[in-house]
């Protein structure tokens, strides 16, 4: 009965000791299953009209909504860093909005004038833009409102003149996230019409009505003026299924990628989506999720650069190819030591 532990643990599990590779740091390195690299990180990117621009935004520490010029020194370093692609998304002037969000077919609008700018300045980076009409209209909804619904064909339309603006303006890839029926297969019959074979689809496919995109609505100014709420075409957080079903469709209607979206409350719907389809499947760690981080870390109640760095790991655990994350820049740096 005078039996140590140690043997009562071997009585038990025989000679396995899991513990013996988590021993050294090196052990550690060469067991490791999954890395992150900067490959996987897509910037996503505030712009607003003017020149000289950078408005802090409360909500998200760190992050400047910024003019073009601005953003362009954005670009660069994220380049110099080795960041494959950035994703921009425009505060828009008040009066530009309006009910259908008809701004977003103006040629020279700020996600176009942005996205030739870009090319011009650094024409190796990729650019993903949204075709979303959220920034434009002015009850800050996804699509055009009539009679207080939001007319799923009439909305399609409107995304398609956007996205073709959009790759008329040099844009490589089309990720419209309003999860309108149908808007996937009407975006890649008009690129191939007008020639843009290989301007390629990443889907939204799975976009939850979350919570957690509070801080983007300050940041893109569609807080006060979104009524009621997004819950007739986003996805119900309850729901998975739902999601698959969008996958299927959007696979179908010829998506080149898909994008989970928010980021770590939904690491489950990533694994289920690459597990079940076996394609690019991206995912965005939102505002929110960016906020939550920061607010912590702020207060002394996390290391954020630890967190920061856990969270982006955490989706390539869960099987995601690469994230959209307001800490692109600072996680790249910190990959390049
Ligand atoms: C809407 C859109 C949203 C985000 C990007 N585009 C959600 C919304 O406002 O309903 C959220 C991004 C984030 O929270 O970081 N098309």
């Amino acid at each position: 009965m005078s039996k140590q532990m140690g043997e009562t643990v071997d009585a038990v599990t025989g000679s396995r000791r899991l513990r013996r590779n988590r021993r050294f740091d090196w052990t550690r390195r060469m067991v490791r299953e999954n890395t992150l690299s900067v490959d996987d990180l897509i910037l996503p990117i505030f712009i607003v009209e003017g020149e000289n621009q950078c408005e802090p935004i409360e909500a998200m520490p760190d992050i400047e909504r910024l003019s073009i010029d601005l953003a362009l020194d954005t670009v660069r370093e994220a380049w110099a860093l080795g960041i494959p692609a950035i994703a921009p998304f425009p505060n828009v002037s008040l009066e530009k909005r309006d009910q259908t969000g008809s701004e977003i077919t103006n040629p020279d609008n700020i996600i176009c004038a942005f996205t030739r700018a870009v090319k011009a300045a650094v024409p190796e980076i990729g650019i993903i833009t949204d075709a979303a009409l959220d920034p434009f209209t002015d009850h800050g909804h996804d699509g055009v409102l009539r009679d207080g619904i939001i007319a799923n064909d009439e909305s399609v339309e409107q995304i398609v003149a956007g996205a073709l603006q959009q790759a008329r303006a040099g844009a490589d890839i089309i990720a419209p996230s309003d999860m309108m029926d149908g808007r996937i297969g009407a975006i890649r019959q008009a690129l191939d019409e007008e020639g843009f074979r290989d301007v390629g689809i990443l889907s939204y496919t799975a976009k939850y009505a979350s919570a957690f995109y509070g801080p983007y609505r300050e940041a893109i100014g569609t807080q006060d003026l979104l009524q009621g709420d997004k819950k007739t075409y986003y996805v119900d957080p309850a729901n998975t299924e739902d999601a698959m079903r969008e996958a299927e469709l959007d696979i179908a209607e010829g998506a080149d990628m898909l994008m989970v979206k928010p980021g770590m409350p939904y690491l489950d719907i990533v694994w289920g989506m690459k597990e079940t389809f076996g394609m690019p499947v991206f995912a965005y760690q939102v505002s929110g999720e960016y906020a939550m981080i920061e607010a912590a870390a702020a207060q002394g109640w996390l290391d954020g650069e630890r967190a920061m760095m856990e969270s982006l790991l955490a989706f390539k655990r869960a099987g995601a190819d690469g994230i959209l994350s307001y800490f692109a820049l600072r996680a790249a740096r910190l990959l390049q030591n």
